[in-house]
């Protein structure tokens, strides 16, 4: 019961990692390359997510996607792989400095036809989205003191049955011991998704915490 994958051993951590989809050249460049961000490098999502984020879009049977938080494309390249045939994804992003590492993964992928890359605050992108539900699947992985409000507009905007996804609800376990004002808002935001009935709602305690929530 004690054993959180915040504390996982590096060596039942590297047994996971080789026994799950294994982590494929273009997923190893983007990991590569995103090194030279040396600041913001840990910023991109963990291969077991990426394993996780494909399964999951499948398991959804997800024709319809949208991402905020694109960053250099990892988790955009596991969605876009995972989404049915005649699948989309929109990508939110506010910096186009690093989604050039994105683009260029996606097109050595195969699938940047699928993928809708839009420069700007995602709140705003969103609130341009038709309000009426049209997507099966969001991955929220952008800045925490936003994910109450990219909760508000991409629920409305899911259909029923889909699935939101929050990454970082740990906040690296400082949500037991908040230590600045994000910690707070993380904290307040696990608290409302708790006790809202509009959805069902499962922590996952994977790599710093992702949140699956799905659409009653
Ligand atoms: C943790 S990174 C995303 C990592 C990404 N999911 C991956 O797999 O590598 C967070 C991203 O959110 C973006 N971001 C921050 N604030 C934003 C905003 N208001 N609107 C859109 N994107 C934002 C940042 O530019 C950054 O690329």
């Amino acid at each position: 019961m004690k054993q959180s994958t915040l504390l996982m051993p590096a060596d039942l951590h590297a047994y996971m990692l080789a026994h799950s989809a294994p982590v494929d050249p273009i997923q190893q460049r983007i990991a590569e390359r995103t090194e030279q961000f040396a600041d913001v490098a840990h910023w991109r999502t963990a291969p077991e997510q990426s394993a996780f984020l494909t399964l999951l879009v499948r398991l959804a049977g997800a024709r319809d996607a949208i991402e905020v938080g694109t960053f250099t494309g990892m988790s955009a390249l596991a969605i876009a792989r995972g989404l049915g045939e005649g699948g989309s994804l929109i990508c939110c992003d506010i910096s186009d400095q690093w989604t050039p590492i994105a683009s260029e993964a996606w097109r050595a992928a195969g699938v940047e036809d699928r993928i809708d890359l839009r420069i700007a605050p995602a709140l705003a992108t969103l609130r341009a989205l038709p309000s009426g539900p049209s997507f099966d699947f969001a991955f929220v992985d952008a800045e925490k003191t936003g994910y109450r409000d990219y909760y508000e507009e991409l629920l409305g905007r899911l259909r029923p049955g889909g699935l939101l996804v929050f990454d970082n609800v740990f906040r690296s376990g400082r949500v037991l011991d908040p230590t600045n004002e994000v910690d707070h808002a993380v904290i307040d935001f696990n608290a409302a998704l708790a006790k809202d009935d509009r959805v069902d709602v499962v922590m996952v305690p994977m790599a710093d915490g992702m949140s699956l929530v799905r659409k009653r």
